[in-house]
């Protein structure tokens, strides 16, 4: 790592990513280290622009999204990354980020992901920092956990990693998009922002009689689905998909006091996926929020394309993506 010339200012673009086998809990709440490590793969439509700006010492650091400006007690996890790279850059001055999302944000679309991806990147650049993609990943994963799979393109694996001080807990890249070129439709239940944030949902979680047990099956689960995109195994990979996505459901509505959520629609799109799979390639997953992510092979595509369009409900149709870039 070294400093590069610097002009203060660098505008990055991230995407969201959907995970296959899920996060869904953390050893580490101050430096979001998971317990477990976890596969997604980056979406390309649903992209953040953040541009970061590094001002004198006398401002405060701030972040607009969507022309919103995020209230300070509302910055806490931004702020996490940006007193990490003012400790790498050894200087004391405030950062404004201004950020832009494709999509609605906290309405489980996975913003929180982007944009701290984004956000990371832009400011270590700005900063003059030059990191490996690891090391933004790990630095990325202090303002958002997900935000670590946004860093590098394609299939990602994040590593759970074993360090304290989160050193070894950083995403890689497993596969690039073109080696399993899958089509994506993000189905948009809501617009809502969610009530009850993953943070707050994942320790809420921990009250579920079942959260033991989730742990232990949670911990294969990583490997299953690696090997399943590895060898482009379409069965295996719903099958990882469907049981982890439904075991963070089960957590939360098993939760004292539950917590759900699904919206009617996502149940109604969710039947629809299970009926089909078991002849159609297709699979879906919702992370915490009421939307809904179907995956499928480019031989099924305008098949669910149909069927989506007859539940009339706004959806993009999309594929895998790349990492986060410098604009
Ligand atoms: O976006 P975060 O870091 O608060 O975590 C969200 C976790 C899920 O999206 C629900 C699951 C996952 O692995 O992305």
């Amino acid at each position: 790592m070294r400093n590069r010339m610097v002009d203060n200012r660098a505008t990055a673009r991230a995407h969201a990513n959907i995970a296959v086998a899920k996060y869904w809990g953390k050893r580490s709440e101050a430096l979001n280290l998971p317990f477990v490590d976890s596969i997604a793969f980056n979406v390309e439509k649903l992209t953040t622009e953040t541009t970061a700006v590094w001002v004198s010492q006398d401002e405060q650091d701030v972040l607009s999204i969507n022309n919103y400006q995020v209230p300070p007690h509302r910055m806490a996890r931004m702020v996490r990354v940006l007193d990490e790279i003012r400790r790498l850059r050894g200087w004391p001055k405030r950062c404004v980020l201004t950020s832009h999302n494709a999509f609605p944000h906290s309405a489980g679309l996975a913003s929180s992901a982007s944009g701290g991806a984004a956000c990371a990147l832009a400011a270590a650049t700005a900063a003059g920092l030059d990191l490996t993609q690891k090391q933004l990943s790990a630095l990325a994963r202090l303002g958002s956990g997900s935000a670590a799979r946004s860093i590098p393109p394609g299939w990602t694996r994040w590593y759970a990693g074993q360090a304290d001080d989160g050193s070894d807990s950083y995403a890689v890249t497993i596969a690039p998009p073109e080696h399993w070129p899958l089509h994506v439709f993000v189905v948009q239940v809501s617009n809502i922002p969610k009530s009850v944030s993953s943070s707050d949902g994942m320790r809420l979680s921990q009250s579920s009689p079942f959260w033991k047990t989730y742990l232990e099956t949670a911990s294969h689960a990583a490997d299953h689905a690696q090997n399943a995109i590895l060898h482009r195994d379409f069965r295996t990979f719903a099958e990882v998909m469907h049981e982890s996505a439904m075991q963070l459901h089960a957590l939360t509505m098993s939760a004292k006091p539950p917590l759900c959520y699904f919206a009617p629609q996502s149940i109604e799109v969710l039947q629809y996926v299970l009926r089909q799979c078991r002849t159609v390639p297709v699979c879906c997953t919702l992370d915490a929020g009421a939307n809904i992510v179907l995956l499928c092979e480019a031989s099924a595509a305008s098949f669910v394309k149909n069927d989506i369009t007859a539940m009339d409900l706004p959806f993009i149709q999309t594929r895998i993506g790349e990492g986060a870039m410098i604009i």
